[in-house]
């Protein structure tokens, strides 16, 4: 694993978007695997600018993002579907067509992540999958467990997530889905590359976690320790310098 140290959310914002970038010219027909949350909005940003001055280009890009809420329409506000369209895809030139989140309409789990299990294999490998870390060091919504998970699962989303995830709620926990599909952590690891971007004093005790201590399942992240090719960017805060 390759880490990253930044200044702050500023400097790592225009550090990942010039990471995803250089992917992008690199190839342009690149599957990126995409992630919601805080973290990345930043990120977001600067790609749609480089977009709209022409330094890349996202009309070739397929996308694939990690979860998305069990219930939840993809024009319901607080959906994945609607951040990402919200956030990156309405404002860069990639084919709606092209972007796929789980669709959290299904009602049959299986049915639900069979089909996201499909997407993948039919669009992946994954060139590069961006990533961003939970409290208790979930990736997308893989919460801790008693062991990895491989395909695609319909996640019970643990307290404190949904707790940190109220905030996007109106401070409202009880609007918060109890569960959401999410991208196993066995299609993660197939991606060829992986982007993991932390900020804030608050993640500084997981990531120390994920990135120095055993590999667990307990601690989700952790795993990314066997990645053959990992790029960690975090700020001075998240590293606790
Ligand atoms: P955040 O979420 O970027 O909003 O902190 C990260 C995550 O839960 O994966």
């Amino acid at each position: 694993m390759r880490v990253l140290s930044v200044k702050n959310y500023e400097e790592l914002s225009k550090a990942a978007a010039r990471y995803m970038g250089a992917q992008l010219t690199l190839k342009p027909d690149s599957v990126i695997g995409l992630a919601t949350g805080s973290t990345p909005v930043g990120m977001y940003k600067e790609l749609i600018r480089m977009n709209q001055s022409g330094e890349i280009d996202f009309s070739e890009v397929i996308s694939v993002n990690l979860d998305e809420y069990k219930g939840l329409a993809g024009d319901h506000p607080q959906s994945y579907r609607y951040f990402m369209n919200d956030n990156l895809f309405k404002h860069v030139n990639i084919f709606a067509d092209n972007t796929y989140l789980p669709d959290g309409q299904i009602e049959d789990d299986q049915q639900a992540c069979q089909d996201y299990d499909d997407v993948i294999d039919c669009v992946g490998p994954i060139d590069m999958q961006l990533l961003g870390i939970g409290h208790n060091g979930h990736i997308g919504f893989n919460e801790p467990a008693d062991a990895f998970t491989t395909g695609t699962q319909c996640i019970t989303l643990d307290e404190r997530t949904r707790q940190a995830n109220a905030r996007f709620f109106a401070g409202d926990m009880s609007q918060v889905p109890a569960k959401a599909y999410t991208m196993g952590i066995g299609s993660i690891m197939k991606a060829k590359k992986i982007l993991l971007v932390v900020t804030g004093a608050d993640k500084a005790e997981i990531l120390d976690k994920a990135l120095n201590g055993p590999v667990t399942p307990s601690v989700p992240a952790s795993i990314l320790q066997l990645h053959p090719d990992v790029m960690v960017i975090a700020d001075e805060a998240a590293l606790g310098i």
